[in-house]
């Protein structure tokens, strides 16, 4: 395959992005476009590099990479579990650490320990169902919210949530805390699996420059 093919990233909006665009400009990968704030363009291309970089929702990205749209995503592991995606996982990037728990007020604790069947919230159905039914054979009703989870207590929705948990200080706030640890995350990146083979020299040279740049 000729390097006439721009190799396609796919980015989750928001926090990601950013370090995203950080770590590439340590490999030498520069999108000037992507920085302008005011632009409403959606496809950054890099000539020079023939790469081309879109920013997507986050639930999206996994999608955009399973069809072949991108060749690349980037986007954090909560999403690739949720979205569970044929795609290939192939390096984690190391930022955007934070972790994947159920939480909810100190009293559920009991509900958890006696295995009740509670209401979870969460904005992560499948990664809560996997959870609970499949880690904790715990049968639970799981009710899908799409933000402001820690609500789902708080207004009596829910019992607990299964949320992500990166200071902690939303459930402090709110008077909530983490009651059980799922799983840690982060920002991975994520590849198509046709791309892989077509593209493997590109991508492969790609992940080990990303490596040596996050050892540094
Ligand atoms: C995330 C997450 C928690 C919060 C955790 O929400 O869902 O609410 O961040 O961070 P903390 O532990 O540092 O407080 P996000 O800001 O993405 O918005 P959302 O609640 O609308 O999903």
């Amino acid at each position: 395959m000729g390097t006439d093919r721009y190799l396609t990233f796919a980015l989750g909006k928001g926090r990601l992005a950013k370090k995203t665009l950080e770590l590439f400009e340590k490999i030498g990968i520069t999108c000037e476009e992507m920085k302008d704030k005011e632009s409403r363009k959606l496809i950054f291309v890099n000539e020079k590099l023939k790469l081309r970089f879109f920013l997507a929702k986050g639930p999206d990205v996994p999608t955009y990479v399973e069809y072949g749209a991108a060749d690349i995503g980037i986007v954090g592991k909560d999403t690739i579990l949720e979205e569970n995606r044929r795609v290939y996982e192939v390096l984690d990037l190391g930022f955007g650490k934070c972790r994947m728990c159920v939480c909810g007020p100190e009293k559920a604790k009991e509900l958890l320990l006696h295995h009740e069947r509670i209401r979870v919230a969460s904005k992560y159905p499948n990664i809560a169902k996997d959870y609970f039914y499949n880690k904790k054979h715990q049968t639970v009703d799981i009710i899908k919210l799409n933000g402001s989870v820690e609500l789902g207590p708080l207004v009596e929705l829910s019992d607990v949530i299964v949320d992500i948990v990166e200071t902690g200080s939303t459930l402090r706030e709110n008077g909530l805390e983490v009651l059980e640890e799922i799983c840690p995350l982060s920002a991975c990146m994520i590849v198509n699996q046709v791309s892989m083979q077509m593209e493997n020299e590109r991508i492969t040279t790609l992940i080990n420059a990303l490596k040596d740049a996050l050892k540094k």
